[in-house]
């Protein structure tokens, strides 16, 4: 058995300790690299050689993975090992890149204690330096260290890492993301002073009940600390002192400057007081009930991967903070050490996960896990150790997890047991064990709101939905009401909403791939593009969504008055103001608790009128600037009029070849033709959309289409022409009896014609339909479009929380939502009027009575749904225009429970009526 495949992590590796910012000096070895990439682990080792000669090699950027460089590619799998179950043992076709680096010593450094550190090397690494072979190591997210002075000489080095795509430890890395090898965190050598610090863990406590925290700094040598903004200077390390302090919260992120010095060596913090405790079954921090409204996050970027430059950290700590997200649990393994120090800064609640997910191995029934397995046992616990040692002095961890998805078994509880007398500060999170033997709170994923209430309701551990509202696609839907529950019930500290980001890669055909797009033989397809941002970063509706319903200030409007409640903090940094439709704007006055106060005066108008009230940031903050909304909600003060009408207007006449009436010319079968002088394809009853994600694989789609929905029939069966036009049809798709009896019902109004659509099922309808609407084709010059009701974002019944009721404008391909795998997407929901005109202003008037939902593409939904990537869109020759009674919702059944029954979508009698009028 070699190092690859034994059950032993490493060896001759250093002892974990905290990730410090030492004064020691230090040599950042990332850059061009030389390389090479052989197809499997059998290739002699003489590249250690320092006069080997590695001429003939490629140049590979470190950190990286090298198959966004061109070698070999990315390959995408969730639960299923790519490679046959047979722990320990790896495939024999294993990607192996050797790497070589040489770097001048730095004058002085010869003959000192120095350290080799990889903060990141995914999955098994063999080091020499100089020739002299170090050792081996796995957990790719987790540092190693090696010591190494002893071996270093003045002027040329030469570093050999070997690195190889596959090894045992890739049983425990089943993490549902891209399997992507390489030296892909940085590479640093650290001198170590005599007489230096290895290391320090800060315990910095907070009583909430009398302001005062305090502080113990423990070090494995003796030394002191100073923390100036306390007034404290050069006290021994190892004993307690108490001071008033501001605590550390992520709503308030007060961080000390503080300085750990030895005769050799000063280590720079930034301390955080806080105390976590459980009382009565509820997650407290600093005495206060925890509210965790977060998100997952994943290491990624579109063209790097889990090689994520610096900026990309404080892109994400920064689009959470402006998105009221308030924690993160780090899935499935520890970040970048540089993440956590700016969820420090900026303030974050984080979970941090240890990298550890054996998932793979329940497809074979959890036999052989290595969750219960003797042999895996020091490899769990290295895991933990380097997990917890690495990380333990950041004041924004308030739970350690011990990894994702692993079963459960004496491992996993070993390694609880080795945190808690490690450091017994912080709970313990592992949403596997399901009776809580081993786990300080009760976690799950994905359980319904019905459930949640449930376990609300229940007293026991504090409970945590560490995976919630799967963001796949169209959605999540269903968001708000667990938001209601969670701040219902006391037992609910929060949740992390599936995920934050869609890892596709940026890919030279298909914009961005997911799996399969490298032909991989096993997939997951897109199961892999299920975040709120999209690739590049660009929020999607989903991550707006998450914005509106984790704000931290509540709106309740009265009759004439508002009450304002800060849900957490307080209301100190906000302004909250008024605006209403005709520009004219207010300040309210409101004490930092929160408060009533009587609404503005209402304006003489017959029009809809919506008051809308906003909280922004009354002053620049570290993460948004002075005016940053935060908060908002709308408050209808006058009701619309209704349509005036003028009746009777003009008849119907048939002339020669169909039938005029009023803007509208129709075929002799009651089919509109043309209108506002715009030829247009006559209204279609629509049953069906094209598959969101939750609906494909829930197989809610299946149903749709075994039931006909995507191939409906229409057959004209009368059309009567008296006062108004009736076309008496009947749709129904093949090979079934059921069907749909729908009247168009023409009558005119105004300069327009108004359409009544009555449908009424023929037969049992017993399941959901995708959409009640109708839709008619327009020529490809309409193409701007001006709505009043919801937007400037799609919504559907369960999402949408953060669209607002104005008048929009926009063009239909803005209005298109760019989901990584086409869908239904798109879609303005609470439309009162839209109007869809060429460049110059010509065109249709859509008018609800009361309300639709407005679709515009330049494709059908056949064409959407087929497409696999947005490049396969071609715009077809129109653009299509539905107008819609009502939507199924969304919901999470992609992962997750599928729509609540209240936005389900029945069939059943309706009529559903709007004015078609020239523009
Ligand atoms: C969970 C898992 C995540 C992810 C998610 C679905 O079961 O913990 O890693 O796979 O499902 O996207």
């Amino acid at each position: 058995m070699s190092y690859h495949d034994d059950y032993a992590p490493s060896s001759g590796t250093r002892a974990p300790r905290a990730a410090l910012s030492s004064d020691a000096p230090r040599l950042d070895l990332s850059g061009d690299w030389r390389f090479r990439l052989s197809s499997t682990v059998d290739v002699p080792d003489d590249f250690a050689a320092p006069e080997f000669d590695d001429s003939g090699w490629d140049t590979l950027p470190v950190p990286s993975h090298w198959p966004l460089h061109g070698y070999g590619a990315p390959a995408y799998t969730n639960v299923v090992y790519p490679f046959p179950v047979d722990p320990p043992h790896p495939p024999e076709r294993n990607p192996t890149g050797d790497h070589r680096r040489e770097f001048e010593l730095p004058d002085g450094w010869a003959d000192t204690a120095t350290v080799l550190r990889f903060d990141g090397v995914d999955s098994c690494a063999r080091v020499w330096l100089n020739g002299t072979e170090l050792g081996f190591f796995t957990g790719s997210r987790l540092p190693t260290e090696f010591d190494v002075g002893p071996l270093l000489r003045p002027g040329r080095n030469v570093l050999a890492v070997r690195v190889h795509q596959w090894s045992a430890a890739s049983y425990l890395e089943d993490q549902d993301m891209w399997w992507l090898p390489g030296i892909f965190r940085a590479v640093t050598l650290q001198r170590r002073p005599a007489g230096g610090l290895d290391d320090v863990f800060v315990h910095a406590d907070y009583d909430h009940t009398t302001g005062l925290g305090t502080l113990r700094v423990d070090t494995p040598v003796p030394a002191t600390v100073s923390v100036p903004g306390l007034g404290l200077a050069a006290l021994p390390t190892g004993a307690p002192v108490t001071v008033p302090v501001s605590p550390w919260s992520a709503e308030s992120p007060t961080l000390y400057d503080a300085t750990v010095t030895t005769v050799g060596e000063t280590v720079r913090l930034r301390v955080g007081f806080r105390t976590v405790s459980i009382v009565d079954g509820v997650l407290l921090v600093n005495g206060e009930p925890l509210a965790l409204r977060g998100v997952n996050r994943h290491e990624f970027h579109t063209e790097h991967g889990r090689a994520l430059p610096r900026g990309t950290m404080l892109d994400d700590v920064l689009a959470m903070k402006r998105h009221n997200i308030n924690a993160v649990r780090t899935s499935h393994y520890p970040p970048d050490s540089a993440f956590l120090d700016l969820c420090d800064e900026y303030g974050l609640w984080v979970v941090d996960e240890c990298d550890l997910e054996t998932h793979g191995f329940e497809l074979v029934g959890w036999r052989n896990n290595p969750s219960d397995d003797p042999a895996w046992l020091a490899s769990y616990l290295d895991r933990m150790r380097r997990t917890v040692e690495r990380d333990k002095n950041h004041p924004s961890i308030v739970l350690w997890s011990l990894g994702n998805e692993s079963h459960t078994g004496a491992n996993l509880a070993a390694m609880a047991d080795w945190t808690r007398d490690r450091d017994p500060s912080r709970p313990v999170h592992y949403e596997g064990d399901a009776d809580c033997s081993y786990v300080d709170v009760y976690s799950r994923m994905y359980a319904s709101h019905a459930e949640t209430d449930e376990i609300g309701a229940t007293p026991g551990k504090p409970f945590v939905q560490c995976e919630y509202a799967h963001a796949m696609g169209n959605g999540p839907g269903g968001l708000v009401e667990y938001v209601e529950l969670f701040d219902r019930h006391p037992r609910c500290a929060g949740g992390f909403v599936w995920e934050w980001i869609d890892h596709g890669l940026r890919h030279p055909e298909h914009g961005y791939a997911y799996g399969g797009d490298f032909g991989e033989p096993v997939h997951d397809g897109n199961f892999v593009i299920d975040g709120l941002l999209f690739p590049d970063r660009t929020p999607s509706p989903g991550l707006l969504d998450v914005k509106k319903v984790y704000e931290p200030v509540r709106f309740a409007f009265a009759d004439d008055t508002l009450t304002v409640t800060p849900k957490r903090g307080d209301l100190s940094g906000l302004r909250v103001e008024w605006t209403m439709p005709d520009g004219t704007t207010g300040e309210f006055d409101l004490p930092a608790e929160g408060g009533t106060v009587p609404l503005p005066p209402v304006p003489e108008t017959a029009e809809e009128t919506w008051l809308t009230v906003r909280a922004v940031l009354a002053a620049d903050t570290p993460w948004a600037e002075r005016g940053h909304e935060v908060a908002w909600a709308q408050h209808r003060l006058c009701d619309p009029a209704g349509l005036r009408e003028h009746w009777p207007g003009v008849r119907p006449s048939r002339i020669e070849d169909g039938i005029t009436f009023g803007p509208g010319e129709f075929d002799r079968t009651g089919r509109l033709t043309s209108f506002a002088g715009f030829p247009v394809g006559t209204p279609r009853l629509e049953l069906w959309r094209a598959p969101t994600d939750n609906d494909r694989l829930a197989r809610l789609h299946d149903t749709w289409t075994a039931n006909g929905l995507h191939r409906l029939t229409h057959r004209v069966d009368e059309v009567v022409v008296g006062q108004d036009l009736l076309a008496r049809t009947r749709v129904a798709p093949a090979g079934t009896d059921r069907g749909v009896r729908v009247d168009y019902d023409w009558k005119s109004l105004r300069d327009g014609l108004l359409l009544a659509v009555h449908v009424t099922p023929e037969g049992e309808w017993p399941e959901p339909i995708a959409t009640l609407a109708v839709s008619l084709s327009l020529p490809p010059t309409l193409d701007r479009v001006r709505w009043f009701g919801k937007g400037p974002g799609e919504s559907y019944p369960d999402t949408g929380s953060a669209a607002r009721i104005d008048t929009f404008e926009s063009t239909v391909d803005d209005m298109q939502t760019p989901y990584v795998r086409p869908q239904e997407n798109g879609r303005r929901g609470g439309v009162r009027w839209a109007t869809v005109t060429d460049p110059s202003g010509r065109g249709l008037r859509i008018t609800g009575l009361p309300l639709f939902g407005l679709t515009v593409r330049r494709w059908t939904p056949t064409a959407l749904a087929d497409a696999r990537h947005p490049t396969e869109l071609v715009p077809g020759p129109t653009v299509e225009l539905t107008l819609d009674a009502g939507h199924h919702g969304i919901g999470t059944a992609s992962c997750g429970p599928g729509t609540l029954p209240d936005y389900e979508l029945f069939l059943s009698e309706t009529e559903f009526t709007v004015l078609l009028e020239p523009v």
